[in-house]
């Protein structure tokens, strides 16, 4: 038998929507022997993230704007995960979460903060700014999470060129992976 003394370190992962990254991280740490996915939390019944969640045999749960209040909380607790992901996850993270899991909550936003952060800037809004401000740059940034949107201390960013010819789609696209490349990864670096 295969004796396993390392301690494992989980990971929470929290989505809101089609769950692209969550899909790519849950399949990152398949192959890491001391590392497992806990949960993916979502706020959304119909997101897409729950059907890829479950395909890899991760446990899923919907909670309402209720149990987020204290019912979430208190799970992630007897949880004590090793990082708390938010991997397109719309909701605001209150604060009682933030002081329970100092420096273990992070975010990946899909522009170059402080550009195109703050409320309301999710997904293909932040695309279309990017787009209607002829940016030659855009790209990455994980950072940690604090009371603001998208205001917390910066991690990690990656950077792509833009061409004139680069539509709103092209962006989501080019945006897309480089969070598809460096978002595990980078997770990885932060547990070990
Ligand atoms: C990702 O592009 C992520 O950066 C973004 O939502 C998308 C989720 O895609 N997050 C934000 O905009 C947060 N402000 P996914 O569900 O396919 O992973």
């Amino acid at each position: 038998m295969r004796v396993n003394h390392k301690k494992l370190k989980k990971i929470v992962v929290f989505s809101s929507g089609a769950g692209s990254n969550a899909e790519k991280i849950i399949s990152y740490f398949k192959k890491v022997s001391d590392v497992c996915i806990s949960v993916v939390y979502t706020n959304n019944p119909a997101a897409g993230v729950l059907k890829k969640a479950k395909n890899h045999g991760v446990k899923t749960r919907v909670f309402s704007a209720q149990e987020y209040q204290k019912e979430v909380l208190k799970e992630l607790l007897s949880i004590d995960p090793a990082i708390i992901v938010l991997a397109g996850f719309l909701w605001k993270i209150p604060k009682n979460y933030i002081d329970n899991f100092p420096n273990k909550i992070i975010n990946i936003h899909p522009s170059l903060l402080p550009k195109y952060g703050g409320n309301g800037m999710y997904g293909n809004n932040v695309f279309k700014e990017v787009f209607k401000n002829k940016e030659e740059l855009t790209g990455i940034t994980i950072h940690y999470i604090d009371e603001k949107f998208d205001t917390g201390p910066i991690i990690f960013q990656a950077q792509v060129k833009l061409l004139p010819k680069d539509d709103v789609t092209e962006i989501a696209n080019k945006t897309r992976q480089l969070e598809h490349k460096f978002f595990s990864a980078q997770i990885h670096k932060l547990i070990r």
